[in-house]
């Protein structure tokens, strides 16, 4: 260790900077949140230093002298000439008071480090001056992993710390605490339900000593977004590393698995088309199972778990279970294509509103489907499960009065490595897919924004097949 890290209570307690511009301000930031008295001494001041901080800290237009200097617990030097900042380092040495010269650690007492601030929950990071960068990659690295409400936890947690000293036995607090920061109650007040959290705290704490006061796990409900790890939200990457099962489907790609805890249990439910790997009931139950052992359970889903993804079903069993679920949306495979092709679904000029259907229906039968509503619509139509039945959807289209040359794109593994995309009208939708080879997943989107598409179209495919033959 290069140097003893130690979180200084600053509040109320009176902390001074001399100096009147950008840096200045930039420490005066950190001053005020950490509830300092702050004033700023300089000969002149930036107008924005004064503008932003104006009500809120003491502004004196004058060179410092020792007895302000000695009057603070804490002390920047910022903006300032080096000689001049030597100068005022002499006088805040021999009155012992804590000095930080900007860019010039040798003038140092302590550096800033890098700071995760979730209130009362403070991470730092230092290099001890030799690479600021490297702490703020650090830092940007630890932000992600952070749940925003984690200060709002620890307060909670504070509040009922007298109360769990009083009810729970000491051999028993910690497995109390580990339980609860893993558990549903922690969950609820991360997700912003404290009403609830306080409900469940209460009942979770009254119940009687000989019952075990330990959680039942929770389930969240996560979206994966289309294939692309990076599109993955940051809370799903966070609840990924936190779990102990996780459930997945046929779409989730193994780059995303690979996020997640090394040690968690991975087991696929994963369904192909007409082959139901795992019934949905028997899901359901597994879900129920696993939360009822107490684990922190991921039901991991393709794109967003809302979007044809029969999320919805899953949260109404765990409910009426009373097991604790939350939802983590995740990008749908529409708009993760949709950017994957530089094709907005919506355009002033093209689509004011965009529709998405399923192609699939149960038994391979024909979707049922409002044709006339749909081919009148005139916007943009997106359709998830529609390869197989192309032709019919095609035709059926044409059939109720969309025009024959109205625009197509298929987009086959979007935003994935082996992304595909065909282009073309709606007549000549079929011969699309299979001169392109498209097998799924794939959705197919019908309006005037496919013409924005990057893709091949027929004739680009058919010349490539003959050059190569
Ligand atoms: C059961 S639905 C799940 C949809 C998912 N919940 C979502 O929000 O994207 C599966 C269908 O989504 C579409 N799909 C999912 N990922 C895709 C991708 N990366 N590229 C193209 N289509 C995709 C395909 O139509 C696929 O058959």
């Amino acid at each position: 260790m290069n140097a003893f890290p130690a979180h200084i209570d600053l509040k109320d307690r009176p902390a001074l900077i001399i100096g009147g511009g950008a840096e200045a301000l930039a420490k005066a930031r950190l001053m005020l949140g950490a509830g300092a008295r702050l004033t700023l001494i300089a000969r002149k001041f930036a107008p924005e230093t004064k503008a932003e901080l104006q009500s809120r800290a003491h502004f004196i237009e004058r060179q410092p002298v020792a007895a302000d200097i000695e009057a603070a617990v804490l002390v920047f030097i910022a903006d300032t000439p080096a000689d001049e900042a030597r100068r005022w380092a002499e006088i805040a040495r021999m009155a012992g008071v804590l000095l930080n010269v900007v860019d010039q650690p040798a003038l140092c007492d302590f550096t800033t480090p890098s700071i995760v601030d979730r209130g009362r929950v403070t991470v730092s990071i230092s290099t001890a001056g030799a690479a600021p960068v490297l702490g703020k990659r650090l830092r940007a690295d630890i932000e992600a992993l952070l749940p925003p409400r984690l200060g709002v936890l620890a307060d909670f947690a504070d509040r009922y710390r007298d109360t769990v000293k009083a009810t729970i036995a000491p051999r028993a607090r910690r497995p109390f605490w580990e339980a609860f920061f893993e558990g549903p109650i922690a969950a609820q007040v991360l997700a912003g339900d404290e009403a609830g959290a306080h409900e469940a705290m209460l009942a979770l704490i009254n119940r009687p000593q000989t019952e075990e006061k330990s959680n039942t796990g929770a389930v969240h409900i996560v979206g994966a977004g289309p294939g692309d790890p990076d599109l993955l939200t940051i809370k799903a990457l966070r609840l990924l590393q936190r779990a102990d099962v996780i459930l997945y489907d046929r779409l989730v790609s193994d780059e995303i698995l690979n996020l997640a805890r090394r040690d968690a249990d991975r087991l696929y439910v994963g369904k192909a088309k007409s082959n139901h790997a795992v019934p949905q009931d028997e899901i359901e139950a597994r879900l129920i199972e696993l939360a009822r052992e107490g684990k922190m359970v991921v039901r991991l889903k393709g794109g967003d778990p809302f979007v044809f993804g029969r999320g919805g079903e899953e949260l109404e069993a765990l409910r009426n279970a009373n097991i604790p679920v939350f939802v983590c949306p995740g990008v749908t495979a529409a708009t993760g294509c949709a950017a994957a092709a530089n094709m907005a679904l919506t355009h002033r000029a093209r689509a004011q509103a965009v529709t998405f259907v399923t192609g699939h229906a149960k038994d391979e039968a024909d979707p049922a489907l409002d044709w006339s509503a749909l081919a009148a619509l005139k916007n943009t139509l997106v359709v998830y499960m529609g390869v197989t039945k192309a032709e019919t959807i095609a035709s059926k289209l044409i059939e109720h009065g969309r025009g024959r040359e109205t625009p197509v794109a298929v987009v086959e593994n979007g935003t994935r490595e082996n992304q595909k995309i065909v282009k073309g009208s709606l007549a000549e939708l079929p011969r699309l897919i299979e001169a392109g080879g498209i097998k799924g997943p794939a959705l197919l989107v019908i309006g005037e924004v496919a013409a924005l598409a990057d893709g091949e179209t027929l004739l680009e495919i058919i010349g490539k097949e003959r050059a190569a033959a």
